[in-house]
């Protein structure tokens, strides 16, 4: 799958933007703050409705603008597919091939994309957020009943919560409460296991690779539940303590992912240079798994990454876009770089404008 071009009006600073893009990759080069990241950003929007660095669609729409537009063209095999989004002070509309979608939900299985930025590449060392935000946005991708799950499951845990601070004691209301917290929470947890599996799989061998058969990585699933009836005596036999804290103590939205390389915890006791390799080999994992998942080759994005790698870990990098259309940005590439690099466009990003070079 790769994106023909794309057209902006009123995102971030682009204010009338068309672009055709070259089908293998395409260089964005700039100083900073002139809008390599919003361009990237427009793109994920198109493949996941929302963007990955807000939670706020609204930020997005340029200074003082009541609107903000973003149309591509996605050739995927011998179809082409028209995916518009405008986004509004009071909400967005999506449109795939001229006709509005009900829900986001809807566009998720048409583009699948991939992105790493030098945040990613904190996912192995940082707080189980990070990890737990990297399962959920991926899941989301290739399994839209997950996106439904998840929502659901935060929107009931908002709302035991409130109770919670409220301090209110009525446990007739939470067992409404717990039960369908946990049959939301397990299937989250099912998915979310399943999808370590696989893709500890395709990372293992990506990492023995990487570190020429030196490491062995080790993916799992961290939780407390592993049953429905287990979740619902861990928030029975906690109750006391959730109402003391005023929020729910256990469930997926705690858990983690274990990362281990030769029998050693490297989120914690791991060297910068393990954990760098690990968060690589897991991101380049996400492409192999999506292919296996859903037969479609994700558009990469690599946000100011390349220079935060060593030689070492470039070349593999490089090595593994061969077959997916690719977007990196930077403020410069040397030469060095660039003859590893396969034959694509280069940009010039400059205030809000884009330019051939
Ligand atoms: N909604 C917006 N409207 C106008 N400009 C914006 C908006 N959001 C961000 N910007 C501007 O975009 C620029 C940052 O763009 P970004 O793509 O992150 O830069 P970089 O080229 O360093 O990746 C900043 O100058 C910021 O003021
Ligand atoms: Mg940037």
């Amino acid at each position: 799958m790769y994106f023909k071009d794309i057209e902006l009006k009123n995102f971030r600073n682009y204010k009338d933007l068309k672009i055709e893009f070259d089908k293998n990759l395409n260089i964005f080069l700039g100083h900073n703050a002139q809008g390599k990241t919003n361009l990237l950003e427009s793109i994920y929007v198109t493949g996941m409705g929302r963007s990955f660095r807000t939670n706020s669609d609204k930020e997005m729409i340029l200074f003082n603008e009541e609107f903000a537009k973003v149309k591509a063209n996605i050739i995927e095999e011998n179809r082409e597919d028209e995916v518009e989004i405008i986004y509004q002070n009071d909400g967005k509309i999506i449109k795939l091939d001229g006709i509005k979608l009900q829900r986001t939900v809807d566009l998720l299985e048409t583009v699948y994309i991939v992105v790493f930025s030098p945040e990613d590449l904190k996912i192995v060392k940082e707080g189980p957020d990070n990890r737990r935000r990297f399962l959920d946005r991926e899941l989301c991708q290739i399994k839209p009943i997950y996106y439904s799950d998840l929502g659901n499951f935060k929107k009931v845990l908002k709302e035991r919560n409130t109770l919670l601070r409220e301090n209110n004691n009525d446990k007739n209301l939470y067992s409404v409460f717990n039960e369908s917290l946990a049959e939301y929470a397990i299937r989250i947890v099912i998915e979310r296991k399943k999808f370590i599996e696989r893709l500890n799989e395709i990372s293992q061998k990506l990492h023995d690779n990487i570190t020429s058969g030196a490491e062995k990585i080790n993916l799992s699933y961290e939780t407390k539940i592993n049953t429905k009836e287990e979740y619902l005596d861990l928030l029975n036999d906690n109750f006391e303590k959730d109402l003391y804290k005023g929020y729910t103590s256990f469930g997926p939205h705690k858990d983690d992912i274990k990362i281990v390389i030769n029998d050693t915890d490297i989120r914690t006791y791991g060297s910068q240079g393990q954990q760098r390799t690990a968060a690589l080999s897991m991101k380049l994992a996400e492409l192999g798994l999506i292919k296996q998942e859903t037969g479609k080759d994700a558009v990469l994005l690599l946000d100011d990454v390349l220079s935060e790698l060593d030689q070492n870990r470039q070349r593999y990098l490089i090595e593994s876009m061969k077959s997916v259309q690719v977007f990196i940005t930077a403020t410069e590439i040397d030469e060095k770089l660039r003859q590893l690099l396969p034959q694509g466009k280069s940009f010039l990003v400059d205030k809000g404008s884009i330019k051939n070079i």
